[in-house]
C-alpha cells in the first residue's frame, strides 16, 4: 500500500524472487536497497571529436593496459593496427554504453557501465612498425632520462599501444580489460596492467579533491574546461590527421610510507608547501586560495622554495598540463634480499598536454632537479603517449593515420 516505504517494496521484490532476480530488479530501479541512488546504469558517450576519459571527470577505477604490436614491422603490422583498432572502436562504443562486446565471453558483465571510458594511445613503436614515422607527432618519444628515475623498463616501461579504461565499477574495469586484450588477443602482447583508484563514487562529494596514500589533497590546481582547447587538445597545426587529439605521460612513481611516516606533520606540510587537513596553501586562506610565495613569517618564507608546489608551479603560461591520475597499492613483493616491504604505493601520476616537449618536460625537469617530495617518491615507471583523436558515430579510432 501507499504506506509501504520504497525501500521495504524493493526488499519484498527481492525477497519474493530469489536473490537473484531480486538484484536485476534493484538495479532496475536505479536504487539500493537502502534507497540510495545507485550508478551502475550511467553512460559516458564514446563517440566525439575527441576520446572520452582525458578531460572526464575520473572515476573511482582505472585499468592502465600497455601492449606491444606481435606482427612484424611493414604492411603486415599496419594491417594488424588497423584490424586492432576497428575491434577497439567497436567493443568499446558497445561496452561504454552497456551492451555486451560482440564477442563478449561474459555478456552478463556488460550491463553496468558505470561511466566506464576507454581511451586508446599509440606509443613511439607503432609508428616505426607500421611505417607511419612521418606521421608521429614529434613529441611522441621517452621522457629525457632523470637522475630521479629508478625505471623498470621491463615491467612499466613503453609499450606501443596503450589501453586506459575507468569506471566507477571494478568488475565493469576487470570486464572490459578482459573483452578488449582477448578479442586482440593474436595481434598483440601483453606487457602490464596498472591498477589505480580514487575514493569509491559516492563516499564523498563529487567536487571534494582526492587524497592520495601520503594523505595529501591532491588535485587542487588543475587545468579547467576552458583551457582544454589551448592547452590540452591538439590542433592539427602539425600533424593534420591528429587534431582533436592529445598527448599522455604515464609515470608509475613509488611511495615510501615508511620513511614518511617518520616525518613529523609540519615537516610533511613544509615539502608539499600545503596543509594536511585541508590541503590550503602554508601561506594561509583555503584550498582554493592562491600561494603567495612571496609571503615571510618570522623571516622565511611560508611556502617553502623546494617544496613540490613552489617547484612544480608553472613560470611561464605554456607549462601547463591536466593532471588525472591515481593511486595504486599493490601486493608487497620480495625485494632483491628476500625482504617483504609493509607497503607497495603510490601514484600512477597521467598527464595530458598537447605537446609533451613544451608543456610537460619543464616542470618535470625542474623537479627531478629539486623538489623536496622526492626524498620519499621514486618513478619507477615512465611512458609516453599519443591519444588518438575521437571516433565520430561511423567511424574507426586512428581511421585519419591509417586511411
Ligand atoms: C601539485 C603531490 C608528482 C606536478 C601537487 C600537490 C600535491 C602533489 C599534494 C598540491 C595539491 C594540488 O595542487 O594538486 C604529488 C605527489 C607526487 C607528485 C605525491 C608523486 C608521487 C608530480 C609530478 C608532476 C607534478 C611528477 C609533474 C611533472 C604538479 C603540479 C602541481 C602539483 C603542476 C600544481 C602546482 C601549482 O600549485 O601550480 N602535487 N605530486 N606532481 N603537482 Fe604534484
Amino acid at each position: 500500500g501507499p504506506a509501504l516505504s520504497r525501500r521495504s517494496l524493493i526488499a519484498g521484490v527481492a525477497g519474493a524472487a530469489g536473490l537473484g532476480v531480486g538484484a536485476t530488479a534493484i538495479a532496475a530501479r536505479s536504487t539500493d536497497a537502502a534507497g540510495d541512488a545507485t550508478h551502475g546504469g550511467d553512460v559516458v558517450e564514446f563517440h566525439g571529436v575527441h576520446q572520452a576519459g582525458v578531460t572526464t571527470p575520473p572515476t573511482a577505477h582505472v585499468n592502465y593496459v600497455g601492449l606491444d604490436l606481435s606482427a612484424d614491422r611493414g604492411p603486415q603490422a599496419r594491417e594488424a593496427l588497423a584490424g586492432i583498432l576497428r575491434v577497439w572502436t567497436e567493443d568499446a562504443a558497445r561496452l561504454t554504453r552497456g551492451t555486451p562486446a560482440l564477442a563478449d565471453s561474459e555478456p552478463e558483465l556488460a550491463r553496468l557501465p558505470a561511466r566506464l571510458t576507454v581511451t586508446v594511445g599509440l606509443g613511439p613503436g607503432a609508428f616505426t612498425a607500421t611505417g607511419l614515422e612521418g606521421r608521429r607527432p614529434r613529441w611522441l618519444h621517452p621522457l629525457p632520462a632523470y637522475p630521479i628515475d629508478r625505471l623498470d623498463e621491463r615491467r612499466w616501461g613503453q609499450t606501443d599501444l596503450l589501453l586506459q579504461i575507468c569506471s566507477d565499477d571494478p568488475v565493469t574495469v576487470a570486464h572490459a580489460t578482459r573483452v578488449l586484450t582477448a578479442n586482440v588477443a593474436g595481434r598483440v602482447r601483453l606487457r602490464w596492467v596498472q591498477r589505480g583508484f580514487r575514493n569509491s563514487r559516492g563516499s564523498q562529494d563529487e567536487k571534494v579533491t582526492m587524497r592520495n596514500l601520503m594523505g595529501q589533497v591532491d588535485g587542487t590546481v588543475n587545468l579547467g574546461p576552458a583551457d582544454s582547447d589551448t592547452l590540452v587538445w591538439d590542433d592539427g597545426a602539425e600533424q593534420p590527421w591528429f587534431a582533436g587529439g592529445t598527448s599522455m605521460v604515464l609515470r608509475r612513481i613509488a611511495m615510501d610510507l615508511d620513511g614518511w611516516q617518520e616525518v613529523d606533520p609540519r615537516s610533511q606540510e613544509l615539502s608539499v608547501g600545503r596543509t594536511l587537513t585541508d590541503g590550503a596553501p602554508l601561506s594561509g586562506g583555503g584550498e582554493h586560495d592562491d600561494p603567495d610565495f612571496d609571503k615571510i613569517v618570522d623571516g622565511l618564507p611560508a611556502i617553502p622554495a623546494s617544496s613540490h608546489i613552489a617547484r612544480a608551479r608553472h613560470r611561464t603560461p605554456t607549462e601547463r598540463f591536466l593532471r588525472r591520475g591515481y593511486n595504486y597499492d599493490d601486493p608487497p613483493e620480495p625485494d632483491a634480499d628476500g625482504t617483504i616491504p609493509i607497503s607497495n604505493s603510490g601514484l600512477l601520476f597521467a598527464a595530458y598536454q598537447r605537446d609533451v616537449d613544451a608543456q610537460y618536460v619543464p616542470v618535470q625537469a625542474r623537479l627531478a632537479e629539486h623538489d623536496a617530495l622526492n626524498q620519499w617518491t621514486t618513478p619507477i615507471g615512465s611512458a609516453v603517449y599519443a591519444v588518438l583523436p575521437g571516433a565520430r558515430r561511423g567511424e574507426v579510432l586512428g581511421q585519419g593515420l591509417l586511411g
